[in-house]
């Protein structure tokens, strides 16, 4: 009798293109990419500036629409869905880290975190806000606002508020482009062993060849078109 291994297909993105048209430009972006995600799978995607990585990203997380092709992911075809269908799949399936931070200024960082939990109908959203803050150090910081936070610590509540909910695939792009080398090696080892500990699939952008090493599969942005590293 054979012994197979089953690999559960988690995000498919097939023949996706995508271009702006402007008054003075028509860019073509993406130019045909295929990728498939396998649950489990921690994805680096390396390129040049402005070859089309966080492009890539915000098509599968239903941030940008695709000119052509179809993204499938946890099943669903996303880019079938309405904005608010979206909506929805982003809270209930997805984590996103950006390199900016993207908090809410005007609430702290225990309210940042509630927030999307409250908003995916999640009870004990400030229970599970103060865990994950406290899963990536940040106790002692909850009641203040982001601007009286340090961009590392800024950055540490995007985490929590990203893995709060425990998503099946977390997508992060450069999450540590604006820290320090110390500080974003903190942040690095926190996303992989928050990854380990929920076996979160893992989409990573980054621009540094030792942390895609850290992944267990590699691709290249190149022009509009992906390539994996066998
Ligand atoms: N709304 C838009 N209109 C026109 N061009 C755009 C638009 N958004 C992005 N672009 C262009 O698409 C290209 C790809 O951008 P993208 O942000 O995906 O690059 P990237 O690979 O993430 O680069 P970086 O490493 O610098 O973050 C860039 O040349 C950018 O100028
Ligand atoms: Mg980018």
């Amino acid at each position: 009798m054979g012994f197979s291994m089953t690999l559960s297909t988690i995000i498919k993105m097939q023949d996706i293109y995508l271009s702006f048209k402007g008054k003075d430009f028509d860019v073509k972006i993406l130019k045909g990419i295929n990728l498939e995600i396998h649950a489990g799978d921690s994805i680096a995607v390396l390129g040049a500036s402005g070859s089309g990585k966080s492009s890539m990203m915000a098509i599968m997380t239903g941030l940008e629409s695709a000119v052509k092709g179809k993204v499938t992911a946890m099943g669903q075809e996303i880019t079938a869905m309405n904005e608010d269908q979206l909506a929805v799949f982003r809270r209930e399936n997805i984590g996103i880290i950006l390199q900016s931070f993207h908090l809410i200024p005007t609430m702290n960082a225990l309210d940042n975190v509630i927030i999307p939990l409250e908003l995916a109908g999640i009870k004990n959203a400030a229970e599970i806000a103060a865990e994950a803050l406290k899963e990536v150090g940040l106790s002692h910081r909850i009641t203040h606002y982001p601007a009286e936070l340090s961009g590392g610590e800024q950055q540490r509540v995007a985490v929590a508020r990203a893995i709060a909910a425990k998503p099946k695939v977390l997508f992060a792009d450069e999450p540590t482009g604006n820290l320090d080398s110390k500080t974003g090696k903190a942040i690095i080892e926190l996303i992989f062993s928050l990854q380990k500990k929920l076996n979160t699939t893992l989409v990573l952008i980054t621009h540094d060849p030792a942390l895609a090493d850290k992944c267990s599969r590699k691709f290249f942005m190149n022009d509009g078109h992906l390539k994996e590293e066998l």
